[in-house]
């Protein structure tokens, strides 16, 4: 495997650029090629059958292409297929998972919300990870569908209507009284600064995407294959009239970054 090659990244649809733009900033210098499989749009609500299908092929696309390895930029597709994806590829899988360790590592007993998809929440997997923290904290589970069909449709800068979904959520997870919100889905990602501003500061919203971009780089500094010479991110999407609007979200997480 050659270092020059791209990192392959994937997701449901365009959350996946919020984890795009993490990897970016970390490693400026790799080569990013990333899919965005919009037509089939939310994959929160599908089974896991077809979530894993639709992954497969999507990996079988990057590897085509030359990633040197594959991060599911989204929680979901991790929950339902990430141990069959590293049983029939020979590349490293990077997956992602709510941000529970960092937020239960905060203190004693916090007061946690989960905001992630229907199928996150309900997969074993999630279940193992809650069953390693729900003795010591008060986990509350949201399932979140809305958001993700607010980023999908372009619906960002509809502020209105924005903060109504995030009110509606807000209030589901009663956050007067919680110590932390963990974006358990990466198309959230996006709400973070408004989040933050709607709860006065108060409580902490933590996310994966960090933590994801700082595992990616140190499994490929371990393998000597961190490029030093690209920088290039080649953006496509099951859906080509999607591509627009996934340049113009890079751009929203630049300007989020700025403020
Ligand atoms: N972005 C995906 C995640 O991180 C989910 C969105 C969907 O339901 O397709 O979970």
């Amino acid at each position: 495997m050659d270092r020059k090659n791209p990192i392959g990244v994937f997701d449901s649809g365009l959350g996946g650029l919020s984890v795009v733009h993490t990897l970016r900033k970390m490693m400026p210098e790799e080569d990013i090629l990333f899919f965005g499989d919009s037509i089939h749009n939310p994959y929160g609500t599908k089974t896991k059958e077809e979530i894993a299908k639709y992954s497969m092929d999507i990996c079988r696309m990057l590897e085509s292409k030359g990633a040197k390895a594959i991060v599911i930029a989204c929680n979901t597709a991790t929950s339902a297929c990430v141990k069959d994806l590293r049983q029939i590829f020979d590349l490293d899988i990077i997956g992602m998972e709510p941000a529970l360790k960092p937020a239960a590592s905060i203190g004693s007993h916090q007061r946690i919300a989960v905001w992630a998809t229907k199928l996150t929440l309900e997969e074993k997997k999630f279940a193992q990870l809650m069953s390693r923290y729900k003795e010591d904290h008060d986990i509350r589970k949201i399932p979140c569908m809305k958001l993700v069909a607010l980023v999908e449709n372009d619906q960002l800068d509809q502020q209105a209507i924005v903060d109504e979904v995030l009110q509606e959520y807000l209030e589901q997870s009663d956050w007067q009284n919680l110590d932390s919100i963990v974006l358990g889905c990466t198309h959230f990602v996006f709400f973070k600064k408004r989040l933050q501003e709607l709860t006065e500061g108060k409580i902490q919203i933590i996310d994966g995407n960090e933590g994801t971009a700082r595992h990616v780089k140190e499994l490929l500094e371990e393998k000597s294959l961190l490029n030093s010479e690209g920088g290039d991110i080649v953006i496509s999407n099951s859906r080509k009239d999607k591509i627009d609007l996934s340049k113009k979200l890079l751009d929203v997480l630049e300007d989020l970054d700025e403020i």
